[in-house]
């Protein structure tokens, strides 16, 4: 039975409708995840929703325990998970307001940890489509359906951060052709592929990073307003997803919830 998972901020959990509320914390052996999870039922869709940065936003994103929150997502029962996350714009078309279902990431993280996997069993997910397509799918109809202009398709580039980018960084992610820039969506794209779930990503611009000449620079204070302006349509996007996912196939024809199957290549007998 498919059990939708939400990793985002605080806003996106404050559905009407959602039935059944209640926090639960769940164990890991990676560690503590961000915060409890928030468990409930949509029009007979099961959803779980970890707020990313804890309630409060208090975890930077290089402190995050990304492993601890997909192992949670995932001994919860989740079998998709939808990260609704901010971030800059590289593109001049893709004003501050703008959704962008992104398809593809480049992972400039190079401070966290990146796999369930190590020194004993050794596996090497395939991580060329990155983003289950029936999910983004899933998304741009329900996109379209509650009258959200949301782009499909993306790169989305991650950086380590905490700080913002500098101008030249900025501009050298634009002549790779990237769409948008964030903090968070990686390791968790890999960790979520390891952990065999499906994942995509609701990217929500919040501003023009630093490259644009005719817009202020990126600040928290800029970033917070958009999400403030935009919280009801991430919550409308979320609330008319849910029901696409219920009647879906148990198993990911995309092949995400069998992506170990190829994957692992330490011996058995070893
Ligand atoms: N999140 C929102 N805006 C961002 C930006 N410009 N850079 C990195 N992360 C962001």
């Amino acid at each position: 039975m498919s059990v939708l998972g939400i990793i985002g901020g605080s806003g996106v959990y404050q559905i009407d409708g959602l039935a059944n509320v209640r926090w639960q914390k769940i164990d890991s052996p990676f560690g503590a995840p961000s915060d409890e999870l928030l468990f409930g039922d949509l029009d007979g869709q099961k959803l779980v929703f970890l707020p990313r940065h804890g309630r409060g936003h208090k975890i930077p994103p290089s402190e995050l325990n990304f492993r601890a929150n997909i192992d949670a997502m995932k001994r919860a029962g989740v079998t998709e998970i939808i990260s609704v996350s901010a971030v800059g714009s590289l593109k001049a078309e893709l004003a501050p307001g703008t959704f962008v279902i992104v398809d593809q990431f480049i992972d400039r993280t190079f401070a966290r940890n990146k796999s369930f996997f190590g020194t004993g069993l050794v596996a090497h997910v395939g991580m060329g489509h990155p983003v289950c397509g029936r999910l983004g799918d899933a998304i741009a109809e329900a996109a379209t359906e509650v009258g959200i202009a949301a782009k499909r398709g993306g790169t989305y580039l991650v950086m380590e951060g905490p700080q913002f980018s500098t101008q030249a960084e900025s501009e050298l992610y634009r002549t790779w052709g990237c769409d948008v820039i964030g903090m968070t969506n990686m390791p968790e794209a890999k960790l979520a592929r390891e952990a065999e779930m499906c994942y995509a990503t609701v990217a929500m611009v919040t501003d023009y990073d630093c490259w644009h000449p005719d817009h202020d620079h990126v600040s928290v204070d800029a970033v917070v307003k958009v999400l403030l302006e935009n919280a009801d349509k991430a919550r409308a996007l979320v609330r008319a997803v849910a029901p696409r996912l219920r009647h879906g196939p148990e198993i990911c024809p995309r092949g995400c919830h069998r992506a170990l199957d190829s994957a692992i290549i330490t011996h058995a007998d070893a």
